[in-house]
């Protein structure tokens, strides 16, 4: 059976990679390339046009081209055949040091130094020490939890937010929307890395802001500091705004937008306290998205059974 690239912008490289992997394939692209659709079993996807997979009667698979799915799972007519998001090791020690990254640049308040450079100015600041901010991990799964472990290292103080119960090492885990409050009246600087699904849309807001700790902000940091590498759709960019104006937040590192490309008019792209990336937190080469690909297609064809499938009731 094909193999359908379906969607990406990266479709000639997906289609280099996958011809030098496996020169066996039969690999396509949508449209131009895909022949009778009846050939097609397996789709590697991103993007694709609501309702195009629907149309291909023998799809057996669907491959996401990144970790999330929130860009397959909109489709309300995705067929009900398995769906493997992408899950690398390289991929996730990339979102750890931007994680690791991030964190370290505002607990040693480098945004003020930095202005403090332009404006060629010698002044100390205070800064806390690791061990006197506690960071929240919001989602703890591949990315949060390996997140978790370097923080760690680091002598922060971690904790942890899912859906289900975790037990990590040395992090204190909240679990559900009962304990998210007790979360973020814990937390020093919010780090986010969860999937957008129906109830993660919009969860990045001012009332939620509001609840982030502000008990011993002296010792600690200025304010609470939002890290967002999830989708840009989990967050209020008008609240955050808001938010740092009124100094509910002191800082913000942003990876993700409700629009991407950000729009030249958002006024987080000037805001002196906040840090804005093109959604490169972590990013894979086409060679290894291509390489998992085809692993994962082989496994099905060989009828073992397949790796990181999503759970299409709960969305990601
Ligand atoms: N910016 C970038 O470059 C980039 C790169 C890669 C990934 N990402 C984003 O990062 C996300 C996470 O990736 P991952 O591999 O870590 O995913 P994952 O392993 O599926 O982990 C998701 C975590 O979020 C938690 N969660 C989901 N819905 C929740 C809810 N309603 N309430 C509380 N917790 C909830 C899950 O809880 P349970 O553990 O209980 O299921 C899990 O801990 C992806 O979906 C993608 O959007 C961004």
């Amino acid at each position: 059976m094909a193999l359908l690239i379906i969607g990406s912008q990266r479709s000639a490289e997906f289609l280099a990679a996958i011809r030098e992997i496996a020169p066996d394939m039969d690999v396509r692209v949508w449209p131009q390339q895909a022949g009778r659709i009846e050939d097609i079993g397996y789709a590697l996807a991103w993007g694709p046009p609501p309702g195009a997979l629907k149309t291909l009667p023998n799809l057996r698979l669907v491959v996401s081209v990144g970790a999330g799915v929130d860009h397959l799972m909109h489709d309300p007519e995705l067929p009900s055949i398995p769906v493997v998001r992408y899950v690398d090791p390289d991929l996730t020690r990339r979102m750890v040091a931007y994680i690791a990254l991030q964190v370290l640049f505002h607990q040693r308040r480098m945004s003020e130094f930095i202005e403090l450079q332009h404006n060629r100015t010698w002044k100390y600041l205070r800064e806390p020490a690791p061990a006197e901010v506690r960071v929240g991990l919001m989602g703890l799964g591949v990315m949060g939890e390996a997140a978790a472990v370097a923080l760690r290292a680091l002598g922060f103080q971690v904790r942890g937010w899912s859906r289900s119960r975790k037990h990590l090492e040395g992090v204190t885990c909240f679990a559900g929307e009962g304990e998210l409050d007790a979360f973020l009246g814990d937390t020093d600087i919010l780090a986010c890395t969860l999937p957008l699904t129906p109830e993660t849309r919009g969860i990045l807001n001012r009332p939620l802001f509001r609840k982030l700790s502000r008990s011993g902000r002296h010792e600690r940091l200025p304010g609470p500091v939002l890290i967002n590498a999830g989708r840009g759709g989990l967050q209020v960019e008008a609240d955050i705004i808001a938010a740092l104006e009124a100094g509910e937040l002191y800082a913000a590192s942003l990876d993700v937008f409700e629009t991407e490309p950000l729009p030249a008019t958002s006024p987080l792209w000037a805001h002196p306290r906040v840090v804005v990336t093109p959604h490169n937190a972590a990013e894979s080469t086409s060679r290894a998205i291509a390489r998992y690909c085809v692993q994962q297609v082989r496994a099905l064809e060989r009828g073992e059974p397949l790796k990181n499938v999503v759970d299409r009731e709960r969305g990601y």
